[in-house]
This record gives structure tokens, sequence and C-alpha cells, in this order.
């Protein structure tokens, strides 16, 4: 059969206390709608409808390109958003799934499973549940004495025998496509909150006398709702659990799984070893056996194997098989250190390439540069590369030596094999093989100081 997916996604989150709409906010650097999104995806829906609404401006960038994008002009309610992709679904006969945009925990598989038991029964509706300790603001599920689901009821609309009831709601449902748009024309707001509240369409489609059903889960997590920024960190630390336990148990060691921090789509190879405080995020990959960390964030950065990166901020970097970064690195989009190279502490790259087995040890700045194999750059060297206007490139070939403390003011080019005195200022290009000094000349007055002495105040 097919399945459909419509993901609601046009509330405001007044809850979050933001500027930005609820669905915005990231859970691992990946918005809360997009882990619903890929949720959907993984458990085969062959159609997924994004509802939005407020501030749609900032949703739509982030599903249109997957999903059929539809609007729910003002937030009535979660019912009044399901029939927004009506339209949208004219032609399917099906399953349809409704996702909750706001709850990013929700398991592929169980999704799946909702909707292989929809089928089994020929349900109107399959509503995941979960028993929570505290379900203060969950819809309720009141069963009657028969022990089927009889409705569900609204917090703030539940007598205090309703309230007292622990099976909650998940936001989660598989429905029939006639049952649940048939079912929606029935719907009303009269209830607390004036709205049309998706969860009348289990009362209806009972009365109908159709099936419906609840699909408890044992992992109630998989289920919060992001309502609040207190929900928003207790969201991170399921997913940071569940993606940290991926790894372990692939084979990768961490010193402290608290304090490490992994996006979805990072990929971590065998005995790698992450040490206190490390955030991975966007695509970064890393090659087998390098270390990484303490404090080092990585983003989109490609790490080959055997490397150390210690201290390091690196956004869009490439770190070659046993290069060695830090501590106190920072890499910026396009810096890329070949085999056995080495950007060392305070060292900052941008846009350059450090050739195999070169070396930028300490306090440097390197941008637009191109450095080739074997190269040595001393401490605290710098390339001039912008003039206030535009950014000019460096060329620095191989087996060059660069002094300490050298300015070279770009464009220039330093021959293979040269030496450049420390302290120089280069302006000019250096030809292979030469020396290149340019520095104020030292001077010198024999017995200067004992004919000048000191008067020291009294
Ligand atoms: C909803 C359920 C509740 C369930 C809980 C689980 C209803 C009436 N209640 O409550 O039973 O326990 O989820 O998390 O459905 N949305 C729209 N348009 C609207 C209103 C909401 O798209 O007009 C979207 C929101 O953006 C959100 C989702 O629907 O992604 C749920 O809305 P929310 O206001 O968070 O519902 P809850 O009060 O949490
Ligand atoms: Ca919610």
């Amino acid at each position: 059969m097919e399945t459909a997916a419509i993901i609601l996604a046009a509330g405001a989150g007044t809850r979050m206390k933001s500027k930005k709409p609820k669905v915005v906010h990231e859970v691992l650097g990946r918005p809360l709608v997009r882990w619903v999104v890929e949720a959907a995806k993984g458990a085969g829906a062959d159609r997924v409808v994004t509802v939005v609404g407020h501030q749609r401006d900032q949703v739509i960038p982030l599903v249109e390109e997957d999903t059929t994008v539809v609007v729910q002009q003002a937030q009535r309610g979660t019912a009044d958003a399901v029939l927004a992709a009506k339209e949208a679904l004219a032609d399917f006969e099906g399953a349809v799934m409704v996702l909750s945009g706001d709850s990013p925990l929700i398991r592929p598989e169980t999704i799946a499973e909702m909707a292989a038991l929809r089928e089994e029964h020929n349900a109107a509706v399959i509503v995941l549940t979960m028993e929570l300790e505290n379900p203060f603001g969950y819809g309720r599920i009141v069963r009657d004495g028969a022990g089927e689901v009889a409705r569900i009821v609204e917090q703030k609309d539940a007598t205090p025998e309703e309230a007292a009831i622990t099976e909650c709601n998940s936001g989660f449902y598989c429905f029939d496509a006639r049952d649940l748009f048939s079912a929606l024309e029935q719907v009303d707001s009269n209830n607390a909150q004036g709205e049309f509240y998706l969860t009348d369409v289990l009362a209806i489609a009972r009365a109908a006398g159709r099936p419906v059903l609840a699909y408890k889960t044992s992992e109630s997590a998989q289920c919060l709702g992001v309502n609040s920024r207190g929900q928003l960190a207790e969201a991170t630390a399921v997913m940071q659990k569940r993606i940290n336990d991926a790894h372990m148990a692939a084979g990768v060691t961490m010193w402290s799984p608290e304090t490490t921090f992994i996006g979805p789509e990072v990929t971590i190879a065998q005995d790698v070893e992450l040490l206190p405080s490390v955030i991975l995020m966007g695509s970064t990959s890393i090659g087998e056996d390098s270390v990484i960390g303490p404090n080092t964030r990585l983003t989109d950065t490609v790490v080959g194997c055997g490397c150390t990166v210690d201290e390091t901020v690196a956004v869009e970097a490439q770190i070659d098989d046993g290069a060695t970064c830090g501590p106190r690195a920072y890499l910026r989009p396009a810096a890329h250190l070949c085999e056995g190279a080495k950007a060392g502490t305070h060292v900052e790259i941008k846009k350059s390439t450090v050739g195999k087995g070169s070396k930028v040890p300490h306090l440097s700045y390197i941008g637009d540069t191109t450095i080739g194999e074997g190269v040595n750059i001393g401490a605290g060297s710098i390339t001039c590369n912008y003039d206030g206007v535009n950014k000019h490139a460096t060329v620095i070939e191989d087996g060059a030596f660069v002094g300490s403390d050298t300015m070279m003011v770009a464009p220039v080019t330093i021959g293979a094999g040269a030496l450049v005195g420390a302290g120089s200022t280069i302006t000019k290009d250096v030809a292979p093989g030469a020396l290149a000094l340019a520095r104020a000349k030292q001077q010198q007055m024999e017995g200067w100081v004992a004919a000048h002495p000191i008067q020291k105040k009294k």
C-alpha cells in the first residue's frame, strides 16, 4: 500500500520564547522538522507533505527540496493543519501518517511498525502512545470499559480524573486516507483552546464504527515533543546518547560521551579516539586511528587516517593522513593539510594548501597560499594577503625555508629551496635557491652604555 506522510510544522511555538519558528531550532545541528522528514523517508513514505504557516519563510527553505510544501494560513489547530494538506493528496489512496514537526526523536522503524499494524487491522487510525510519569501537557488516551481507545482529551480540557491518566498521545498517527479526510470535516473547535484538534478524529472514526487502535511504545523518549528550551535540551541529550552509543558500538573510543556532540551525518572510522569536549558537525568524517580533541569543533571537515587534531576549530577543511593540527589551530574554509603536514599552535589557515610534510608550527596566518612539499614556515610568519580591497596569492615552493617573523606581502612567490632570513618583509619574488634578507641593518656603538650612565631616580 502507498503511504504518504504529513508533517505538521505551522505552529508558532510560543513556549520557545524565540524570534525563530519552533521547528527551525536544531538538535545536533539538524532542524527539528528535518529530523521528522528524515524519519518519514526512513520509514518508506512515498510522498511527504509539510504543512507550514507561522514564519514560513524560515521553514520552507528547509523542506522544499524533498517534500511538497502546503500553507496553513491561520494556525487554528492540528486538524486544520492536516486539512491544509488535503488538496496536495487529492489523488492519493492509502495510508497517511501524520507526524509532529516538533518531535525529532521518532524512529523510522516505529513509524513503519505503525503503518504495518494499521494495514493488518484495516483500522481507521492507529495512534502511537506512551506511558509518562509526568504526563502534563500531553493529550491523554481515554479507553472504554473494554480497554479500547475511545478518544483523546487534551490537557486543557481534561477533568481531574482524565488528567490522572498516564497513557499519552505522542502526536504520531497512521490513518486510512479516506477515514481521515471524511472525519476531519466533522471536527469542531468547541474546546478550551478554541482550536480544531486532530485528536478528535479518533472519537469520530469510532462513532462511525471504524476500528481505532493505539500502539504503545516502551521507549517514551522517542515521542518527546519540543515545546520549550528545556525540552530542546532534553531532546539533544537523548539524540546525543543515541548517536554516541552507535559510534561506540562501531569501534570508536570516547573518553567522555557526555561532552561529545556528533551530528547525524558525521562518519567516524574504527579505532578513532575522541577526547573530551569534541563537537563534530555537518558532513565531517574521521579516518581510522585519528585522535581528536580535547576541545575541538570540526564542521564539514574531512580528516584522514592517523591524524592528531588537538584543540582545533576547523570549518570546511581537509586534513590528510598523518597530518597534525593544534593545539589551538584554526582551519577555515578550503584549508588543506596534505599528508604528514602540520598546523601547530595558534596557527590560522584559510583557503591554502600546506604540501606533504610541510610545517607551519607556531603563531602564523596563512591565507590564499599554496605551500609545496617539505617547506618550513618559521614562528610568527604571516602572509599579507589583503590590501584592503583585494585578496592576493602567495606561493611557497618545495623545500623553501621561511625564517621566523617573515611578512610575505602578496602577490609573491618564494622559489623552491630558497631561504628567507628571519624578520624579513618580502615584497618581491624570491628566486629558487636564493637567500633573501629584507630587514633593517643592525647598528652597534661600542662602549655606548658605559658612556651614558642611566640616572637612577632617588
Ligand atoms: C499535540 C496533541 C497532543 C499530543 C502532543 C504530542 C493536538 C490537539 N494535541 O499537542 O494530544 O500529546 O501534540 O506532542 O493535536 N501545528 C500546526 N498548525 C496548527 C497547530 C499546530 O501546524 O494550527 C503543528 C505545530 O507546529 C507542531 C504540531 O502541530 O509541530 C503539534 O502542535 P502543538 O501546538 O505543539 O501541540 P501540542 O499542544 O504539543
Ligand atoms: Ca507539541
